[in-house]
């Protein structure tokens, strides 16, 4: 037996619950196997070396070439492609090929040479048949849909995620997929970058069965036979190969587009309507369409900075790799903060207790979190079981037994330490202590703990459920081994960890408050408020500094500035008296219904008519914020520069096409962004002095 063979023989005795046809390899290259079986059915199967999870790099594409050719040869009667990782078929795109990348005639004939291999894949003239579990994304799809049929197991996800990355898809995915099935469907999934589970897929017509995993060699058996029928395109998507009507589905997909993406910062979504609408239902000039804009688009400033943001989040992730050795989670405070942590976290398959002196705290936490699993989780076995996993914990006997304490109490050090002189001596030897603080010093708060080198700062934002980042904050007596565990607690709830030294603020709301601060001070000289929040929207932030503070709660952020006020005067101008006597009149935000603004009954901001905001209005709100977060680099909260890009973007929204807000000065000119602050300095006061943190950014610091 040849080598390849036994290594064959090997796979298919270790994976017997997976399918993968026939043991005998007829040709075995770096990233793919073709073995082919007694019955003349084919199977070639995707296997990335060195790499856990399916990527389409270059020379994956290349080597399906090589593949194709030795199909062809064999003459098998049906050809079956399937992955080899347990995780799923395909990721997409090698994002890695991307990088880097300026030149759109390149990236056009490389997309060229890609696009002739995967068609010559859809001309062959026997059966072809993917067969899909776990993700099927982006160019793993693309590869799927050049087949007849895609048979896919229970735990299938599909789905066209480049819009995300201010893409759409390249590798022939617009014209397969609109030509498939209903193409306001596939124009759905494309521009909302949203995959569709195996079922859904079913519906929809994107594949023809679902089938468990002891049942996928009868499906290939009924696709190779020709016995496997597809799900007919309706009367609607038939209509919409005419152009009229394609015109006019265009038109309202636009309107919807525009409120998710404003045309002037993504394009991508325009494009692809562009295409649908000029060549929708003829596949030849769709395809050469689609080349031809997929290049322009990944050459372009949009799709570089929002990979860039790809990478940030990857580079954040990697640092919460590794064994947390937490199980058990322990919260104390069921408050606004507390409740979506412990159902955050039990969703991500943690133990978690949840402590509160107030059982009224803890019964509206327990419906907070089954409200949050109704929407968020996709079986009812995993709600069960999320809920199953959610102790609420009148006694506070959780603290004995966890291997990490949240403690998300009221703001005050004085509270804090006296709950944590209460349960340090109970918890268990090598358990973490954490504080969800949001001003505190932790220096403050270690004082009297017997272990302070195992208390951590793990800094969620609001909501916990959408915003991915969380600060991991030490202090000058915290264990190495405290924050890696922290860091890696984070990846495992699928959070992305930021670590950041204890300063007043850590690192986003240091950086947010002058923002907020300022949009105040331009509410005190008259401007409107609909007009600031304008400013900051067209410079690309998803809500305004006005909106954004009444979304925080003001009495929250009046506590933040203030502190922050304190310890930064310099920084953060005063903060107005108004807004104090709202806080204390009860007026709080959103939360309140009313605040900055007046809220509707569905939590939607009653907004007037805002006026074309003077052209320094935007340097105005967002330089300061800049240059507090060179202030931060330079007195090291934070390591580097992307870390600050990287958390602004995934705490507070900031603007991800300009790629975080120190690539954004960057992009845009240190020396630009110095004299715009000065020009504010001579006019609006030393707040705006260029930080000498600026020259560290230039690469001379
Ligand atoms: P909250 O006022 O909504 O909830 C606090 C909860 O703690 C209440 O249910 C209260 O009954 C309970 N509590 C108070 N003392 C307790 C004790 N000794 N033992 C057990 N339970 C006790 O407060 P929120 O907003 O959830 O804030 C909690 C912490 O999270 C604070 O440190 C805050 O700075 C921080 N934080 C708040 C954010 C926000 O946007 N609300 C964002 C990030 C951090």
């Amino acid at each position: 037996m040849t080598e390849i063979a036994e290594k064959g023989v090997r796979h298919a005795l270790e994976d017997r619950e997976t399918e993968r046809g026939p043991a005998s390899v007829l040709r075995q290259l770096e990233h793919w196997r073709l073995a082919v079986g007694d019955d003349g059915i084919a199977w070639l199967t995707l296997d990335r070396a060195g790499e856990s999870v399916n990527t389409l790099s270059e020379g994956v594409v290349r080597e399906l070439g090589s593949m194709l050719d030795a199909v062809a040869e064999a003459k098998p009667r049906a050809l079956v492609i399937r992955s080899a990782k347990t995780g799923g078929f395909a990721a997409g795109a090698d994002i890695r090929d991307f990088r880097g990348v300026t030149d759109a005639a390149a990236i056009e004939a490389r997309m060229h040479g890609a696009h002739r291999i995967v068609d010559r894949l859809a001309a062959l003239d026997i059966p072809t048949i993917a067969v899909i579990h776990g993700h099927c994304l982006g160019g793993g799809l693309e590869l799927a849909l050049a087949c007849d049929h895609r048979i896919a197991t229970p735990d299938a996800k599909l789905g066209f995620p480049e819009v995300l990355l201010g893409l759409h898809p390249g590798l022939g995915g617009t014209f397969r997929l609109t030509a498939l099935i209903d193409p306001v469907e596939a124009m759905t999934m494309m521009l909302t970058g949203k995959s569709a589970h195996a079922d859904k897929a079913r519906r929809l017509g994107l594949v023809d069965a679902v089938v468990e995993e002891r049942h996928v060699r009868a499906a290939v058996e009924a696709a190779a036979a020709g016995r496997m029928k597809r799900v007919a395109r309706g009367m609607k998507a038939k209509l919409l190969d005419l152009a009229p009507a394609r015109r006019l589905a265009a038109r309202r997909m636009r309107a919807e587009a525009e409120k998710q993406a404003p045309s002037r910062h993504y394009p991508a979504p325009y494009r692809l309507i562009d295409l649908w609408e000029e060549h929708g239902g003829d596949a030849r000039a769709m395809q050469a369409a689609e080349v031809r804009s997929f290049a322009q688009l990944l050459a372009g400033e949009t799709a570089r900075n929002l990979i860039r943001v790809f990478f940030l989040r990857e580079a954040l992730r990697a640092k919460g790799k590794g064994d947390s050795g937490v199980a058990h989670v322990h919260v104390i405070g069921a408050g606004t903060m507390g409740a979506e942590i412990a159902a955050w976290c039990s969703a991500r398959a943690k133990r978690v207790t949840l402590a509160d002196l107030d059982p009224k705290a803890l019964a509206k936490a327990i419906g907070v979190a089954s409200k949050f699993y109704g929407g968020k989780l996709h079986s009812t076995i995993e709600r069960r079981d999320a809920l199953d996993r959610l102790m609420p914990d009148f006694a506070g006997d959780g603290v004995d037994k966890a291997d990490l304490v949240i403690e998300a109490i009221a703001e005050k050090a004085e509270v804090k330490r006296k709950v944590y002189a209460d349960i340090a001596p109970r918890m268990k030897p090598g358990a973490i202590l954490a504080t969800n603080t949001s001003s505190i010093p932790l220096e403050t708060l270690r004082e009297d703990l017997p272990h302070p080198g195992s208390f951590v700062g793990i800094h969620f934002f609001n909501p916990v459920t959408k915003m991915e980042l969380v600060e991991v904050v030490a202090h000058d007596e915290a264990d190495d081994e405290t924050l890696r565990r922290a860091r890696a607690f984070c990846g495992d709830i699928d959070r992305l960890p930021a670590p950041v030294r204890s300063s007043p603020g850590f690192l986003v709301n240091r950086a947010l408050t002058p923002y907020l601060a300022e949009a105040f001070l331009l509410l005190d000289e008259g401007a409107k408020k609909e007009t600031i929040d304008r400013a900051a929207e067209t410079f690309g932030m998803p809500m305004g500094p006005i909106e954004l503070a009444d979304r925080v709660g003001l009495d929250i952020g009046l506590e933040v500035a203030r502190s922050l006020r304190e310890a930064f005067p310099d920084e953060v101008p005063e903060i107005p008296a108004w807004l104090k006597q709202k806080v204390e009149s009860g007026d709080l935000g959103r939360k309140s219904g009313k605040g900055l603004y007046d809220y509707d009954d569905k939590g939607k901001p009653k907004k007037a008519e805002a006026d074309e905001p003077p052209k320094d209005m935007a340097d105005r709100l967002i330089l300061p914020m800049l240059n507090t977060c060179v202030r931060l680099l330079r007195e090291g909260v934070a390591e580097d520069a992307d870390t600050i890009d990287a958390a602004m973007i995934f705490a507070t929204g900031f603007a991800p096409f300009r790629g975080g807000p120190l690539h954004y000065a960057r992009e845009r000119g240190i020396e630009d962004v110095e004299a715009a602050l000065r020009r504010l300095e001579a006019a609006h006061g030393s707040r705006f002095r260029p930080d000498d943190g600026w020259d560290i950014l230039r690469g001379k610091g």
